[in-house]
């Protein structure tokens, strides 16, 4: 009675049911069943609840996936990350101005191969989803042939992705750039092209402020005006030295944000990574404009960038995902960037609970990508996207498990200790798409 496309998985299950607009709101909005059942149908959850809920007639015939050890989570979104830039993790010794000069523009001239782009784009998307990632914002190059290559794999795996070519027509090297012009009509055939096919969605990707003309953002916000259902995505206020070089490039703005502002790239599907440095009236145009942040610790520390405040974010209204930024950021691992966000938030006196850590990973990322409809929990209706998880992967992590006595402790103490060595399976789209 039931098709090859209804898959049935039980376990110990853990998600968010609702979004929130104060990290206090999260906790009574846990959902942990000890004993569930999620039933998919054609990619979308049709069926989810206790195990002792489960009229037989729903399950009759069904294979059924038994996790009784594990803990089963919505996939992790990582709302900002660079695919041509895995290879060039941990790139020794410079912050943002001279890395990009000294190791990522000589990489990302790479990707002008096809076969090149592929090859990178396979092991990215197969990286993602061995760390439990199902969903990412990504950077490709200039390149459109890498935004070809990244939605390709990222179809064959139907998984939700949001990707889009760099624009860059300035203060890069002469093979990196393109033209405001070409960059417009490459972005648009690129549009026509992904934007909504499958689970792929576009993103019109200026790099970052000092290397598009005004011209070229006039034109991606022409773009976003004549697209307005995808996506924009950058970098804003990461770095002290890029904003006073935007200071000078542009010094009839009221700052860095008010340019992307001006040519009207702020919005409800706008994602801005790092926003280390706002100023008040940026925070107030980020709040008032629906814009979302994504909060990238590892790359902030890495790269020497700052330290970004969750507590102002929550205070000011602005929705924040979780990034990994690789490879300005050390790791693909959401559960690794968490632990390095909540030290970001000790160093300046503030927590990170576990369950509002949870929340960004999960369905705050949804939010923060507009996704939160179709992303981020175990709804039914939702997208079947989610991992399975080994809390005890080391014998260091089982000593530590076995003193946890509540899921909270449990779940901080995987986020502190764990890695990809915790994600036992992955489903995307109702399937299994990796399996450690
Ligand atoms: N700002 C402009 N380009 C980049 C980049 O590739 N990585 C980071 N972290 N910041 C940027
Ligand atoms: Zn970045």
């Amino acid at each position: 009675m039931h098709c090859a496309d209804t898959s049935a998985i039980r376990g110990r299950f853990l998600d968010i049911q609702q979004t929130v607009s104060q990290p206090e709101e999260i906790a009574p909005q846990i959902r942990y069943i000890e004993d569930g059942l999620l039933l998919c149908k054609a990619g979308k959850i049709v069926w989810f609840g206790a195990w002792a809920d489960v009229d037989p007639t729903l399950i009759d015939g069904l294979a059924i996936a038994h996790y009784p050890d594990q803990l089963i989570t919505p996939g992790f979104i990582d709302t900002h990350i660079h695919f041509p830039q895995t290879e060039m993790m941990g790139a020794y010794g410079e912050q943002l101005l001279s890395w990009l000069n000294n190791y990522t523009f000589p990489t990302e001239i790479k990707f002008k191969d096809k076969a090149y782009a592929d090859q990178i784009a396979d092991f990215f998307v197969n990286e993602l989803i061995k760390n439990g990632t199902t969903t990412a914002l990504v950077f490709c190059t200039v390149h459109p042939e890498s935004v070809d290559a990244l939605f390709e794999v990222a179809a064959r795996k139907n998984m939700r992705l949001i990707a889009g070519k760099v624009m860059m027509d300035r203060h890069a090297p002469e093979a990196l750039c393109d033209t405001a012009e070409s960059s417009y009509t490459e972005s648009k055939q690129l549009i026509e092209k992904w934007h909504e096919k499958g689970r792929a969605l576009y993103a019109i990707t200026p790099r970052f402020v000092p290397t598009s003309t005004d011209e070229q953002l006039s034109l991606a916000g022409k773009l976003k005006q004549e697209f307005p259902t995808v996506y924009v995505h950058t970098h804003l206020s990461e770095n002290k030295d890029e904003i006073a070089w935007v200071k000078s490039l542009f010094p009839n703005h009221a700052g860095y944000l008010d340019v992307y502002h001006q040519y009207g790239l702020t919005g409800q599907r706008s994602v801005f990574a790092h926003c280390i440095h706002l100023e008040d009236d940026e925070w107030q145009c980020m709040h008032d404009t629906d814009s979302a942040i994504a909060f990238c610790p590892t790359s902030n520390l890495f790269l020497g960038s700052g330290l970004f405040s969750l507590r102002k974010a929550w205070q000011k209204g602005v929705k924040v995902g979780l990034g990994t930024d690789v490879g300005g950021g050390t790791s693909f691992s959401q559960l690794q960037t968490l632990s390095e966000a909540y030290k970001v938030q000790q160093l300046q006196g503030d927590k990170l609970s576990a369950f509002e850590a949870f929340y960004h990973a999960t369905l705050g990322g949804a939010k923060s990508l507009d996704l939160d409809d179709r992303l981020g929990n175990f709804s039914v209706g939702k997208e079947a996207d989610f991992i399975v998880i080994d809390v005890n992967a080391t014998p260091i992590q089982q000593l530590r498990q076995s003193h946890a006595k509540t899921i909270e402790d449990s779940l901080f103490a995987l986020f502190t200790l764990g890695d990809d060595r915790n994600i036992v399976a992955t489903y995307i789209d109702g399937q299994k798409v990796y399996s450690a």
